[in-house]
């Protein structure tokens, strides 16, 4: 089992997004606006925040947009730079990833998270690496990741970030099972299911879609049988790797969004609009005043 820095993120973006139709008939999912900024962008920037060096995707067919997002827009910034629009340059250039720094694989089929993940074996290679599923996109003045970096530098092993959600939602979800606390933020995982038939669950902890994990993992995921909903479930591969290797649960308690949802989009909307004092003064009364009308 590897240890040390975990460079590399990997980002499940095949998904078709049918929950957003139409609007994902012809733009992927993760490129939907959340204030003035694509899903993907929060995303990507939470993993940076925690030290990740190096950004793979594990797109589809229709995500091409995606690559061109994270690439230079030479006419874009001409135009720009003509009409002396200094701080929406600044902007493009402090979000461009690195040169180098991107890797954009394909999973061929919609065969699964596990499966995904599984895509993008060869660019991770032998190091553990740090999973980020897009939909979920979280505020907090510490980033999820980071926070599960912090954990991950003494405790090794794999560490998934989770949260308590209400019992009736827990089937929505992998749920895991509790065991000896690891320092103020961790516990020991014993156990974990996907999508826990209602009342079975072993916890209300749910996954919200942040890993670290060992290559390990890509060796499972090979041979993984398709489990809940006939997909090839990380969980289930998470579980088998349990037999051999320490997980770690960290506790996030940070505001988390679901964007592949209508309400987390809209709610994740209002909460990034809030937070920012230039947007915040315009809306803040008409909102009220919105939510007292309608
Ligand atoms: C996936 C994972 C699940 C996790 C969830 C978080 O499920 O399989 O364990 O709780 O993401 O969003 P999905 O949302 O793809 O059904």
């Amino acid at each position: 089992m590897a240890n040390g820095k975990i460079r590399k993120a990997v980002f499940p973006v095949a998904g078709l997004g049918t929950r957003f139709l139409p609007a994902t008939k012809a733009v992927p999912k993760e490129m939907m606006t959340v204030v003035d900024k694509p899903v993907i962008q929060y995303v990507v920037d939470e993993a940076s925040e925690a030290g990740i060096e190096h950004f793979v995707f594990v797109t589809g067919r229709g995500k091409q947009i995606i690559e061109d997002y994270f690439d230079i827009q030479y006419e874009l910034e001409a135009t720009l730079r003509a009409r002396n629009k200094t701080a929406e340059l600044t902007i493009l250039e402090t979000l461009l990833p690195k040169a180098g720094s991107t890797s954009f694989t394909r999973q061929q089929e919609p065969l699964g998270l596990g499966h995904a993940v599984w895509c993008a074996r060869d660019i991770v290679g032998n190091e553990p690496f740090a999973l980020l599923l897009p939909d979920m996109i979280m505020k907090s003045e510490k980033g999820c990741m980071k926070g599960m970096v912090d954990l991950h530098a003494i405790c090794g092993g794999n560490v998934v970030a989770v949260e308590e959600c209400a019992p009736e939602l827990a089937h929505r979800y992998g749920i895991v099972a509790r065991g000896e606390r690891v320092g103020e933020e961790g516990f020991r995982i014993t156990g974990m299911v996907e999508k826990p038939a209602p009342g079975t669950q072993p916890s209300n902890f749910f996954i919200n879609g942040r890993y670290i994990l060992q290559p390990e993992i890509f060796k499972i995921l090979e041979t993984q049988e398709r489990g809940a909903g006939n997909e090839i479930q990380l969980t289930d591969a998470m579980l088998k790797l349990m037999e051999s290797q320490d997980f770690t649960a960290y506790h996030y308690k940070g505001m988390t969004f679901d964007t592949g949802a209508k309400d987390g989009f809209i709610m994740a909307n209002v909460a990034f609009a809030l937070d920012r004092p230039d947007i915040r003064s315009l809306i803040e009364k008409d909102l009220k005043a919105l939510v007292d009308t309608l």
